[in-house]
């Protein structure tokens, strides 16, 4: 333990770091930590303090820190070539990694188009939709429909889709203009009635009137994430892909959150037999080592795209790092980890392990909703349970629990009120109780203090 190195670090990042999504000016009063390595499921600091990754690095780690068999792929293909571009050259493991998404991708998406975020695989999507109606002779088709308070990414194209005030409303001058459908979640209903009902109602109505404008409608299946782990009701997903079939529009299914096991299935959009025209990747498609996203979509997008090199229809998009060999070599060693180490029979084991946890924490005083969906759980903090009334923006009550819980060593990052929960699926039973008992304990220790 080096304390002084420690002091110079923290004054170096205070210095040069700009942290995302971070308040700057109360940075440091937090007191940050900083990782310097990591072992299964925890992160180790510069002091040597051991942390349960309680959000996956951000969800995207899956099989835990360090993995064996990732490390080595990674290694392996350091000694062949770190990166070579695909604008214009084919690269071994991306050619392996794309034949082997399509075989466990929902059936029909055949092409996979890579990027290296979540944001982006969403921007690809959203021109890759606005280009196939272009060149279908649909020229009217440039609007897309999206979910109130979904989140799509932080890029230009991806903020315009989403529609969360706190992040996105100081951009609206920057923005595209997107046709808005609220949200089915139950516990955020406000629209009177059934909330399934109520939200297609809404969509039906959207989409009779102005399907032939509209490019795509996008959507997070199952859970908006970043929302606050806002779960839909069973059957919105299905009916809102029939929807779009009826009317001829492309359903975008967001998966950057979902995708990879983290609902109990490979991709949450398989629990309600949906086939999306195109389907965004990232996060848990390197099992959560390297940046890496993939935009899936059908032969008849695609072909769209196709024609004489003079006919320019070819989609104008790619960036540096695009299909990164060794970020699609750990891809490929993770996927093959799903298989060796029946990773989905396990998420839906430790899933069931954590569901009296989360039974005892809805009776807690102020806990408002707790949603969860495989390995995905919100729990939202309210100041009164019964009219449900919020906690102020101000009171950083998340935080304040989060706090408390780094101090059982556990790290979760709150989104506002809503404590949540994203672990490696790689999370052990006897780590998944421990981890149940101890937001338990933090949020008594913040709420009733
Ligand atoms: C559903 C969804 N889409 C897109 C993104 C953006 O991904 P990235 O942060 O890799 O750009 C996120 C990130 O949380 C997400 O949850």
């Amino acid at each position: 333990m080096d304390s002084s190195r420690h002091e110079r670090l923290l004054a170096l990042d205070r210095a040069h770091v700009w942290h995302p999504f971070t308040q700057m000016a109360v940075w440091p009063s937090d007191d940050p930590l900083i990782i310097e390595r990591a072992e299964g499921n925890e992160l180790v600091d510069d002091l040597g303090r051991r942390y349960l990754d309680g959000v996956s690095s951000l969800w995207c780690n899956v099989h835990g820190h360090r993995k064996g068999e990732i490390d080595e792929a990674v290694r392996a293909q350091l000694d062949r070539v770190a990166h070579s571009t695909l604008l214009g050259l084919a690269s071994v493991p991306s050619i392996e990694l794309a034949e082997a998404l399509v075989r466990i991708a929902p059936e029909g998406l055949t092409r996979v188009f890579y990027s290296d975020s979540g944001s982006t695989a969403v921007e690809v999507a959203l021109k890759m939709a606005y280009q196939y109606w272009q060149q279908r002779g649909r020229p009217e088709r440039t609007r897309f429909a999206a979910l109130a308070e979904s989140y799509h990414g932080d890029t230009v194209g991806s903020v315009s889709v989403g529609g969360m005030e706190l992040f996105h409303g100081i951009f609206r001058g920057l923005l595209f203009g997107v046709e808005r459908l609220p949200s089915p979640s139950p516990y955020h209903w406000t629209g009177g009635g059934d909330p399934l009902a109520g939200a297609l109602r809404a969509a039906e109505r959207l989409l009779e009137e102005k399907a032939t404008t509209l490019a795509a409608v996008v959507l997070e299946p199952l859970v908006q994430g970043a929302a606050g782990m806002w779960i839909h009701p069973p059957g919105y997903l299905r009916a809102m892909a029939d929807l779009c079939r009826k009317h001829d529009v492309l359903l975008i299914c967001d998966e950057v959150a979902t995708g990879f096991g983290r609902t109990g299935t490979m991709f949450a959009v398989e629990q309600e037999g949906v086939r999306p025209d195109i389907l965004c990747l990232a996060k848990g498609l390197s099992g959560g080592y390297l940046p890496l996203a993939a935009t899936l979509t059908t032969d008849r997008v695609y072909e769209a795209f196709l024609g004489e090199f003079a006919s320019a229809r070819t989609f104008f998009h790619g960036h540096t790092f695009t299909g990164n060999p060794l970020a699609c070599a750990a891809a490929l060693a993770s996927l093959r980890l799903f298989e060796t180490e029946r990773v989905l029979e396990r998420v839906r084991r430790t899933a069931e392990v954590l569901r009296p946890k989360f039974a005892a924490i809805a009776e807690l005083q102020h806990v408002g909703d707790v949603r969860q969906r495989g390995l995905m759980v919100g729990i939202e903090l309210v100041r009164d349970r019964r009219t449900r009334e919020p906690y102020g923006y101000a009171d950083r009550i998340g935080h304040r629990v989060c706090l408390a819980l780094r101090r059982r060593g556990i790290l979760l990052r709150p989104l506002g009120p809503v404590v949540v929960m994203m672990p490696p699926l790689s999370l052990t039973e006897l780590e998944a109780a421990r981890l149940g008992d101890a937001v338990r304990e933090a949020i008594v220790e913040v709420t009733e203090a």
